[in-house]
């Protein structure tokens, strides 16, 4: 199998985009993450998958806190900013901290606080599931889509 063609047909699934949050003992650690999902409701658990040559993923451990920052709309340069490789991701953005200490990011669409409970095998990817401590949302913003390899948004008001 091809896999630039696999890739290309699994971007035919059009999601949405999140930043991973998290640190390690010295620095803030994050990447920008689609895949992403809602996994159980009772108790309240999400995952995301990583790939395994990350340079994040040393910070990925069972009962880590981190945060899923669900993106709106105008956190596009948020989202490319952190697809990058490494380095200091959170300069010049604008973040506060949880109570745990790990940095979440400014005007998200939704901010997911977790603590990873089980992490899978998956390919050449790990599975991150996360237990849910705390959420919010902000219902005035739109989503950030990923789609074929490229971001954007829904027109004004097709939603509705
Ligand atoms: C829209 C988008 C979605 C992405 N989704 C994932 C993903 O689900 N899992 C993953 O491991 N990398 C994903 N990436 C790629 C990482 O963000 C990228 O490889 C980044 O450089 C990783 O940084 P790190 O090596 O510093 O951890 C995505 C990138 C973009 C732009």
């Amino acid at each position: 199998m091809d896999v630039k063609e696999f890739r290309n047909a699994m971007g035919h699934f059009a999601s949405g985009v999140t930043v991973i949050t998290t640190k390690d003992e010295d620095n803030f650690v994050g990447l920008t993450v689609n895949a992403f999902s809602s996994l159980s409701l009772d108790p309240a658990q999400i995952l995301f998958c990583i790939d395994k040559g990350s340079s994040s993923l040393h910070a990925i451990k069972k009962d880590s806190p981190f945060v899923v920052n669900i993106l709106q709309d105008e956190q596009e340069s948020v989202c490319r900013g952190f697809a990058k490789k490494g380095g200091d991701k959170f300069f010049g953005i604008d973040y506060s901290l949880s109570n745990e200490g790990i940095p979440f990011l400014k005007d998200n669409l939704a901010t997911i606080h977790c603590k990873v409970h089980e992490i899978f095998e998956g390919g050449d990817h790990l599975i991150v599931v996360g237990n849910v401590s705390d959420f919010s949302c902000n219902d005035n913003k739109d989503p950030l889509l990923f789609y074929r390899g490229k971001l954007g948004s829904f027109p004004q008001g097709s939603l509705v």
